[in-house]
């Protein structure tokens, strides 16, 4: 059972989040809720913040949440992380709209916190832009990457999913077929962070949102392999790949497998690793480079 059920939000440091949040507000469509030492807390509609820009190097993850499952205790989890060798801190009022987290960094560069849903102040949809309807999950490359798998994995309760060669491992803790997805290579830094579109026509709508704000596509939509999403991929002012996706798989842990799709080449679709030259199910390439975005 996974200690936390959910992405609650990323932070990402940028080198100048003032420019960093009109694209996010502007062009993406997430609601401004507060500006704290520099920081900007932005939310897709419901939660305080969804997305936190802090001033920092260019995709360099600052912290990732998670909402912790109902019936485990934040002082538990912290006993449970230090039982497995992490040092966890509880902390009241770290930032704005949380009240109590606990922080563990799992490996140079890779903090994560975790925190039980509290307030949600719900702005709203702002009805600008793109308008996804939620953060779904976050890439993130790092030296490390097997020893955080094992974090996810043996501590936190994630399922591995699917892989990517030796590269990447994709894994949740819920129903998603990836709320994470880690990349083994020699950076710290986010690959990219991926939002849900509402249905797979919306694709066409935030190619033409984005172009009229200057920003190209780059690859997509197409339907990846591992997860089945349709996905389409532009950069943001701080060159980080931004996802747009619909379609991605159901993952059902108990029978270990994914729900069922027309698309699917594999049944059971199960756990898989796919090949280095395997990221489009339609031939469509994706041509980024996985270790660098
Ligand atoms: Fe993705």
């Amino acid at each position: 059972m996974p200690k936390v059920f959910q992405l609650a939000h990323v932070a990402l440091g940028v080198p100048d989040p003032a420019q960093a949040r009109e694209y996010y507000v502007d062009t993406l469509g997430l609601s401004p809720v507060a500006s704290d030492s520099g920081a900007e807390y932005l939310s897709v509609g419901f939660a305080h913040h969804d997305l936190v820009l802090e001033k920092g190097d260019g995709r360099r993850l600052a912290h990732v949440g998670y909402l912790l499952s109902p019936g485990t205790g934040l002082d538990d989890l912290a006993k449970t992380l230090g039982g497995a060798g992490f040092k966890a801190q509880i902390k009241s009022d770290a930032q704005p709209g949380v009240a109590k987290l606990a922080e563990v960094e799992v490996v140079p560069g890779h903090t994560v916190q975790v925190y039980e849903a509290g307030d949600a102040p719900a702005p709203g949809f702002s009805g600008k832009g793109i308008g996804p309807l939620n953060m779904g999950h976050v890439a993130i490359v790092s030296p490390e990457a097997p020893k955080l798998v094992q974090f996810y994995r043996d501590v936190m309760g994630f399922h591995e999913t699917d892989w990517i060669g030796d590269l990447a491992t994709f894994m949740t803790c819920n129903s998603d077929h990836h709320v994470i997805n880690v990349v083994n290579a020699p950076v710290n830094m986010v690959h990219h962070l991926a939002f849900q579109l509402s249905e797979s026509a919306e694709h066409a709508r935030a190619a033409d949102t984005l172009r009229r704000a200057g920003i190209k596509t780059c690859w997509g939509p197409s339907r990846h392999t591992a997860g089945h999403n349709l996905a389409a991929y532009h950069k943001d002012p701080a060159d980080l790949l931004i996802e747009l996706y619909t379609d991605m798989d159901v993952f059902v842990p108990e029978l270990n497998m994914c729900q069922p799709r027309p698309w699917h080449e594999h049944l059971p679709m199960r756990p898989r690793k796919w090949g280095l030259d395997e990221l489009s199910n339609w031939g469509v390439d994706f041509q980024y480079d996985l270790a660098r975005g």
